[in-house]
C-alpha cells in the first residue's frame, strides 16, 4: 500500500471522510448527545497546520480518498478509514507509515493514542496498549493507550 502527503485540497474529502466514519461506528458505542460532539469536535485549523508541516498521510485509489492518519507532539491522530473499506488493511498500514515518518522526524520511543471505544482492539493489534480510561469533556469514555516504538 503506497501513502500521499495530504493536500490542503484534500482537507474538506478529510473531514467528510471523518464524519462518514464515525457516524458508521459511534452510535453503537456512545449516547446521541456525544456521537454529535464527536461529529463536531475538531478544528479545520488544525488539519490545515498537520497538512502544512507533512504530518497528515492519506490512501488513495485515482482522486478518491479512503483513509487518512497523522501525527501531532507524541500522539498519532486523525486515523479514519472509509467505512465500505473497513478490515482490508489501510487503518493498520496508515499507523506504520505515520510512525515510521514520527520516529524518523523526532526520533521519540514512544507514540501515544487517545482512543474511541470501538478502536481498542484495533490499536492494540497495531501494537498499543491501554495507559488508562479517560473521559472527555462532555463526560464521554476514551482510552488513553501507547506503543514503544524500539
Ligand atoms: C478503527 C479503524 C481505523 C480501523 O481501520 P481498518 O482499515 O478497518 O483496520 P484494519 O483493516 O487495518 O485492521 C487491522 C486489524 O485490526 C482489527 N480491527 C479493526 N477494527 C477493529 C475493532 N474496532 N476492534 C477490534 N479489532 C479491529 C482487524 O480485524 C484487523 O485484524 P487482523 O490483523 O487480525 O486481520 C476504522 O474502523 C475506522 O475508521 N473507524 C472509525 C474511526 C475511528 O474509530 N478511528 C480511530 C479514532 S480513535
Amino acid at each position: 500500500m503506497e501513502f500521499d502527503d495530504a493536500q490542503i485540497e484534500d482537507l474538506d474529502a478529510i473531514i467528510a471522510l471523518r464524519r462518514r466514519a464515525f457516524e458508521k461506528i459511534t452510535p453503537s458505542h456512545y449516547s446521541p448527545a456525544e456521537v454529535e460532539n464527536l461529529l463536531n469536535d475538531y478544528d479545520r485549523a488544525q488539519f490545515s497546520k498537520m497538512i502544512r508541516d507533512r504530518r497528515l498521510f492519506c490512501y488513495k485509489k485515482g482522486t478518491k480518498l479512503y483513509g487518512t492518519a497523522g501525527w501531532e507532539g507524541s500522539a498519532i491522530r486523525h486515523v479514519y478509514v472509509d467505512p465500505d473499506q473497513f478490515g482490508v488493511g489501510i487503518g493498520s498500514n496508515l499507523i506504520e507509515h505515520t510512525i515510521l515518518d514520527f520516529k524518523k522526524r523526532t526520533g521519540c520511543e514512544r507514540m501515544t493514542a487517545g482512543v474511541i471505544i470501538y478502536a481498542r482492539g484495533f490499536y492494540e493489534k497495531s501494537g498499543f496498549n491501554v495507559v488508562a480510561k479517560k473521559k472527555a469533556w462532555d463526560g464521554s469514555e476514551f482510552y488513553e493507550m501507547s506503543r514503544p516504538l524500539k
